[in-house]
C-alpha cells in the first residue's frame, strides 16, 4: 500500500490578498509533526501570491475550480493550463458548493477532470450524498453513481492522480460530522467500488479524505480509521493553530 496522508484546507471565498498572506505566514510557523502531505486552497485570485509566498516551504497550493475547456470565450473562468502556469499541482473539482449553487453535474465534472488529468494536474474529486439521501438509505447508491459517472472512464494509469474526498453534504459548515464509524463505513464501500471497477491496487493506493466539519476536536478519531487518508478541511482551515492541529492528528 503506498497511499499517501493528506490534509487539505480549503478556504472557500474567505481572505483577501492581506488576509492570504497573514495566514500563510502564521502557517509557515507551524511544524508538521506527523506525515501527512498539506495543501491549501485559496481563492484563485490569490493562487498566484500563495505560491509566491509558499516558496521553499513543503505546504502546497490547490485551486478550488476550473474550467473544462482549454481557453477562449468564458468569462470569469479560469484554465488548467492558467493555473500550471502558476506552478499548481493541485486542483479541487466537483465540491458540492458547485454542483449546488453553480449546477456542475457529474457528466460536467467528467469533462473537468479529463482537461485536468490533461494538463498533468491531480485532481481532488469531492463527491457525498445530501441529508435526503442518508435518511432514505440511498448514500451508497448516490456516492457509486457520482463516481461511475465522472471517474470510471478513466484508465488505471490515470487513477495515480485521482485523490477522492468523500464529503457528506450534512456535515459541510453545519458542526455536525459524519462519525468515525460512518466515515469509515464509506469509505470501505468507495474502496470496494473502485475494486469492482479497476483492482485491488488502483483501489488501495488511492488517498481518500474525509470532509465535513472536521476539527482539532474530532481529527485524531476520524483519521484512526483504516480507510480515512486524511481530511478536506473548511472552517477550521482558516485558522493556523486549528489547521495544524489536524495536520499533526497523523
Ligand atoms: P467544513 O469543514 O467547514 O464543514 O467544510 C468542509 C468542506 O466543505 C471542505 O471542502
Amino acid at each position: 500500500m503506498s497511499r499517501k496522508h493528506i490534509v487539505a484546507g480549503n478556504w472557500k471565498m474567505n481572505n483577501n490578498l492581506a488576509e492570504t498572506q497573514a495566514l500563510i505566514t502564521d502557517l509557515k510557523s507551524k511544524e508538521n509533526t506527523g506525515d501527512a502531505e498539506v495543501i491549501i486552497a485559496p481563492t484563485s485570485i490569490n493562487l498566484h501570491a500563495a505560491v509566491e509566498a509558499l516558496k521553499g516551504s513543503t505546504i502546497q497550493v490547490a485551486a478550488q475550480n476550473m474550467h473544462q475547456a482549454e481557453s477562449g470565450a468564458y468569462t470569469g473562468e479560469v484554465s488548467a493550463g492558467m493555473l500550471k502556469s502558476i506552478g499548481l499541482e493541485t486542483v479541487i473539482l466537483g465540491h458540492s458548493e458547485r454542483r449546488a449553487y453553480f449546477h456542475e453535474s457529474d457528466e460536467l465534472l467528467a469533462q473537468k477532470v479529463n482537461t485536468a488529468l490533461q494538463h498533468g494536474l491531480r485532481v481532488i474529486f469531492c463527491f457525498g450524498e445530501e441529508l435526503e439521501d442518508r435518511k432514505n438509505g440511498k448514500h451508497f447508491e448516490v456516492v457509486s453513481s457520482q463516481l461511475k459517472n465522472a471517474l470510471f472512464h478513466l484508465s488505471a494509469t490515470q487513477w495515480s492522480q485521482i485523490v477522492l474526498a468523500y464529503e457528506p453534504v450534512w456535515a459541510i459548515g453545519t458542526g455536525e460530522t459524519a462519525s468515525p464509524e460512518q466515515a469509515q463505513e464509506m469509505h470501505a464501500f468507495i474502496r470496494t467500488t473502485v475494486v469492482d471497477s479497476y483492482d485491488e491496487t488502483t483501489a488501495s493506493n488511492v488517498t481518500i479524505l474525509y470532509g465535513g466539519s472536521v476539527k482539532p476536536a474530532n481529527a485524531k478519531e476520524i483519521f484512526s480509521k483504516p480507510d480515512v487518508d486524511g481530511g478536506l478541511i473548511g472552517g477550521a482551515s482558516l485558522k493556523a493553530t486549528d489547521f495544524f492541529e489536524i495536520v499533526n492528528a497523523f
